[in-house]
């Protein structure tokens, strides 16, 4: 079956934004964007029917519950969105045989590595969102083996919140900041994430076998305060940026000290060469400054 409509949920996330970005690039497709008033995943027991409503060729799972620290006491909620839900479309997906991509996260690994994590490596999350995307990773595959999971890390884009725009609003409005400087990770531009999943989705249609774990982040690793220079300077901002240690910092979620996703099986497997997140910094401040 080819694919030609295409459902996106969470349309107003940095990621569901980014893929109804694309739909002039792919105008084989159809893209049909919904946001929560449209399909609520804090309502498990109603999907499938605006599913029937829709009729998709594929889902595309952006919305999640992100809220990681908020997500250590609205843990149903959390669940519901990130585990439930997730089994509940691919399930459908499962029963119309048809393509099912979601998304999940660095932080479903323990953290306390030195040393890439693999699609194969066992996970062992260390605070409640990482655990309700972990069970949303093994709910997913028990109901639809073709389940289609693409792990992600330090997402940012020049639409929603995240990391590049808090920083570039604290380094105008305060003299100086201190930054976490012990956890390492690898920033991902929700764009090339976007563009990675419809690349997936064309391989599918193509006859490709797509399905299990992926993992998809730029290419190199920082830390947060190398991040937070490296906002600065692309931005031209003054600001005072001190290093400081997670211990320094707490927060109601643990957050891993390691979180370096090894991308490889995605990049062999679409034949992709994934940017290096400086660059793609530069191209979201420059789409940022484009959309101010
Ligand atoms: N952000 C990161 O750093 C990061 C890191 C690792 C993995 N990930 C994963 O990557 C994926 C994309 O993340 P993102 O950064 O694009 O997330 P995001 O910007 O926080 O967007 C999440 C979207 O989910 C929607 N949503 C929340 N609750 C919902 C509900 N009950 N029903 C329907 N939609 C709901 C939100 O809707 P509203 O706009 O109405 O709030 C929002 O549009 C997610 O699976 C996330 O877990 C993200």
């Amino acid at each position: 079956m080819s694919i030609q409509k295409i459902l996106v949920t969470g349309a107003n996330g940095q990621l569901g934004w980014e893929l109804s970005q694309l739909a002039s690039t792919y105008p084989n497709y159809e893209l049909v964007m919904v946001d929560r008033s449209v399909l609520d995943l804090s309502e498990p027991e109603k999907i499938n029917t605006v599913l029937d409503t829709i009729a998709p060729d594929a889902i595309i799972n952006p919305a999640a519950y992100t809220a990681v620290d908020k997500a250590e006491t609205e843990k149903e909620l959390a669940y519901t969105i990130n585990a439930k839900s997730v089994e509940v479309m691919a399930a459908y997906a499962a029963a119309k045989q048809i393509p099912f991509i979601s998304y999940s996260t660095d932080y479903v690994f323990t953290g306390d590595a030195t040393s890439p994590y693999t699609t194969d490596t066992a996970i062992a999350p260390l605070n409640f969102y990482g655990s309700t995307k972990a069970d949303g990773e093994s709910l997913a595959f028990a109901a639809n083996p073709n389940t289609i999971i693409i792990r992600t890390s330090w997402v940012f884009s020049s639409h929603g919140n995240n990391f590049v725009k808090t920083m570039m609003r604290f380094m105008k409005e305060r003299d100086s900041l201190n930054i976490v400087a012990d956890q390492k990770g690898r920033p991902t531009y929700a764009k090339d994430l976007a563009i990675a999943t419809m690349k997936m989705i064309e391989a599918i249609d193509a006859g490709k076998t797509i399905k299990g774990v992926y993992h998809f982040a730029n290419q190199g690793e920082t830390t947060w305060f190398d991040f937070a220079k490296k906002i600065q300077s692309v931005a031209g901002l003054t600001c005072e940026v001190n290093p400081i240690k997670t211990i320094d910092f707490p927060t109601p979620a643990k957050r891993p000290a390691y979180s370096v996703l090894d991308t490889s099986r995605i990049e062999k497997e679409l034949g992709i060469q994934i940017p290096n997140w400086e660059t793609a910094l530069q191209a979201c401040y420059d789409q940022i400054m484009k959309a101010s």
